[in-house]
């Protein structure tokens, strides 16, 4: 296991790192639960009088989303509730002085960790810990803090780097995200474990099945996914915008495996004996399995399938949630991911929310995220951690507490 920040000495010289990776719309940088919960970790730092630098990053080079992460430093001290200083450099001249003016119970970000070209190639934590960037930066401070679990199955230097040359630590969020995220693979549950499957992306979602077939005892198929599924037990599903095949796509690359599973696991899936669709007058409209066609764009789950699935929640002892069962961003398709997270929310079952912005609909929808055991704020880490693939910046941070 990892040391904590519990177990840090007083008023440290400390670089954090974060993941403030955010949606950019427009060129501005949106606030998101990510940077509440990384304020979170934080203020305790400061209030224990150490004095913290940040290193986080932003999109990737070559797309829209890659900018400065002054703004993100404006919506971390709107968190705070306290100045947070930008430097417009990582590990350069001018980084280096702001970070030697830094006092203890003061913030400062440094710029986009991706601006450094030895930050992204994925190479072996060894190689990451000979860098420029890490060798520059690491004398500088007392300890180093990972608080970022979301992007810990990347091997970039900022994560996997500096913990092979300093004492390295987990912060709050790299803590709780650890712990609720791996529960499916490291707890024992007496009750039913239901987990709702959504999303998009077949290839990263199906393999979650197989992996976590000794735990979980129904599933609960939406989305994409679920009409994959539907056309293997021979419906007539799977629009495709004209000139884009996506799901036709998805189905020659997937379809035995889905077949297969189909068959596997028949005891255990649950697919949907309704969706929902807009109807000529805009509003939402539902159809029976049986009168599926292919040129329809299904947007959610039907009602009956939703009813169905909250049912099953209310009767389960842990629920985890990966991936929106519909198009919940419209109010006209969020009954069936709504249904399922308010059936958690009532009942006091273990569970685990993540995957994309499927969180979001927490928010969205007024429920109160403190009804759930645990909202991740982690994509491609929590899809990993669902299935028992170590992150390589946790196995790093666990070999430096040895
Ligand atoms: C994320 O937002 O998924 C993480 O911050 C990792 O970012 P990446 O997917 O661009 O590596
Ligand atoms: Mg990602």
């Amino acid at each position: 296991m990892f040391k904590t920040i519990d177990d840090l000495d007083a008023e440290q010289r400390l670089l954090v790192r974060l993941d403030l990776n955010a949606p950019v719309e427009d060129g501005v940088v949106q606030d998101n639960r990510r940077f509440a919960r990384h304020a979170e970790t934080l203020r305790e730092l400061l209030e224990d009088g150490h004095a913290v630098a940040v290193l986080a990053h932003q999109g990737r080079p070559g797309r829209d989303t890659f900018v400065s992460l002054a703004d993100h430093a404006e919506i971390l001290a709107d968190h705070l509730e306290r100045d947070v200083d930008f430097v417009a450099d990582t590990f350069g001249e001018d980084a280096l002085a702001a970070i030697e003016g830094l006092e203890g119970g003061e913030v400062l970000v440094l710029e986009n960790a991706r601006m450094c070209d030895e930050e992204l190639p994925e190479e072996d934590p060894d190689v990451k810990a000979d860098t420029e960037f890490v060798r520059t930066l690491a004398p500088e401070f007392d300890a180093y803090v990972n608080d970022a679990y979301s992007a810990a199955h990347r091997s970039h230097a900022s994560l996997v780097g500096f913990p092979r040359v300093m004492d390295a630590y987990a912060g709050r969020v790299m803590e709780q995200e650890y712990t609720a995220n791996s529960s499916i693979q490291e707890r024992e549950f007496d009750g039913t474990v239901t987990m709702a499957l959504g999303g998009t992306k077949a290839e990263d979602l199906i393999p979650i099945i197989e992996r976590v077939d000794d735990t979980v005892d129904r599933f609960c198929l939406g989305g994409i996914v679920g009409e994959l599924f539907l056309r293997a037990a021979g419906h007539d599903v799977g629009y495709d915008v004209d000139g884009t095949d996506f799901f036709d796509e998805q189905w020659d690359e997937q379809r035995e495996t889905i077949e297969r599973i189909l068959e596997e696991y028949d005891e255990s899936l649950y697919l949907a004996t309704d969706l929902a669709y807009e109807g000529e007058d805009d509003e939402r409209a539902e159809v029976d399995v049986e009168g599926l066609e292919k040129d329809t764009s299904y947007l959610d789950v039907g009602s009956d399938t939703a009813e169905t699935y909250a049912d099953l929640v209310r009767e389960s002892e842990a629920v985890f949630v990966k991936g929106a069962l519909g198009v919940f961003e419209d109010e006209r398709f969020a009954d069936g991911t709504v249904a399922v997270l308010e059936a958690i929310a009532e009942t006091d079952c273990f569970s685990v929310v993540g995957g994309g912005d499927t969180s979001r609909a927490i928010e969205m929808y007024g429920l109160e995220e403190d009804d759930f055991g645990h909202v991740s704020i982690a994509g491609g880490a929590y899809v990993r951690a669902l299935t028992g693939e170590l992150l390589v910046a946790v196995e790093v941070l666990e070999d430096a507490a040895e």
